[in-house]
C-alpha cells in the first residue's frame, strides 16, 4: 500500500478560492411537475457553472424529490427554515438532522418574511443558526433594513445590530462555516433592487463589522450575498462589486432562464 504523507488538517473558511454562491429561494412555490422541469434544466446546465456554487431551497415537502433529481449534479439543496431541537414534541417543526437525512447542506435563517410574519426574533434565530451549524448545515443569515429605516438613514446601524445579535465568535470558531445575506426589505419581491453601489456600501460595512469580530483575514472569507430583486439583468453589475460574493434569489429562481443567467454572471 502506498504511504501517503500526513497532511495538516485545518478548517478552511468557505469563501477561500471559490466563486460566487448563488442560492435560489423558492419560498412557498412548488408543484411536482414545475419543480422537476426546473431542476432537470439546472442539472443539465451545471457543467457550465464553473466556479459558482449553486444551491436550491425548495419548500420542505419538495426537498426529497429535489435531492433525487439533483443527485450526481454539483447543485446543493438548502431549506428555508429549521427548528433548533433535535426531536420531540414540537408539532409542525423540522429538525436539522431531518434535513440532513434528505440531503440538505444549507439553510436560510432569519429571512425578513419569517422575522415579520412569524415573529422570529434574534434569540430564536440565534438558536436556529447554531443548531444548523452543529449538524453540519451551513446557515445563511439574512438581515436588512426596512424602507422607513433607510429613509431615516438607519440602515447601517440596523444591519450591524442584526449581525452582532447572532454572531458569537466563540461559537463560530467552534462550529464552522456560515454565510450572510444582505436583503433590504424594500427590495424583496418589489422589482426594485438596491443599486450596485448601495449594496456594495452595505456589504463593505458588514465586512468591517465581521472584521471587528473575527479579524480581517477571516472576514474576507465569509461570503456576503445580496438579495432583493436580483435578476438576469442586474446580477453582473452586483457581482462586480468587491464585497458581493453571491446572491439570494427569490422570484427569479423559479424561472429557468433568469436563474441560469444569474448563475452565468457569477461563474
Ligand atoms: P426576490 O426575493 O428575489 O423575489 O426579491 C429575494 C428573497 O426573498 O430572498
Amino acid at each position: 500500500m502506498l504511504a501517503l504523507p500526513l497532511k495538516a488538517v485545518s478548517i478552511v473558511p468557505m469563501g477561500i478560492g471559490k466563486g460566487k454562491l448563488i442560492v435560489g429561494n423558492w419560498k412557498m412555490n412548488s408543484s411536482p411537475a414545475a419543480d422537476s422541469a426546473l431542476l432537470e434544466c439546472f442539472a443539465k446546465s451545471s457543467a457550465s457553472f464553473g466556479t459558482a456554487t449553486v444551491v436550491v431551497c425548495p419548500p420542505f415537502t419538495a426537498i426529497a424529490a429535489a435531492s433525487k433529481i439533483l443527485a450526481g449534479s454539483p447543485i446543493s439543496i438548502g431549506a428555508q427554515n429549521v427548528h433548533w431541537e433535535a426531536s420531540g414534541p414540537f408539532t409542525g417543526e423540522i429538525s436539522p438532522s431531518m434535513l440532513r437525512d434528505v440531503g440538505v447542506d444549507y439553510v436560510i435563517v432569519g429571512h425578513s418574511e419569517r422575522r415579520s410574519a412569524f415573529g422570529e426574533n434574534d434569540a430564536i434565530l440565534s438558536k436556529k443558526f447554531y443548531a444548523a451549524m452543529a449538524s453540519g448545515i451551513t446557515p445563511i443569515l439574512c438581515l436588512g433594513e426596512s424602507q422607513s429605516e433607510r429613509e431615516n438613514g438607519l440602515q447601517s446601524a440596523v444591519v450591524e445590530r442584526q449581525l452582532r445579535a447572532v454572531i458569537d465568535p466563540q461559537k463560530i470558531e467552534h462550529f464552522g462555516n456560515f454565510a450572510v445575506a444582505y436583503e433590504p426589505v424594500w427590495a424583496i419581491g418589489t422589482g426594485k433592487s438596491a443599486t450596485a453601489e448601495e449594496a456594495q456600501t452595505m456589504h463593505r460595512h458588514l465586512r468591517s463589522v465581521l472584521a471587528d469580530i473575527f479579524g480581517e483575514k477571516f472576514a474576507e472569507d465569509i461570503r456576503l450575498l445580496y438579495g432583493g430583486s436580483v435578476s438576469g439583468s442586474n446580477a453582473a453589475e452586483l457581482f462586480a462589486q468587491k464585497d458581493i460574493d453571491g446572491a439570494l434569489v427569490g422570484g427569479a429562481s423559479r424561472k429557468a432562464d433568469e436563474f441560469l443567467a444569474i448563475v452565468a454572471s457569477g461563474t
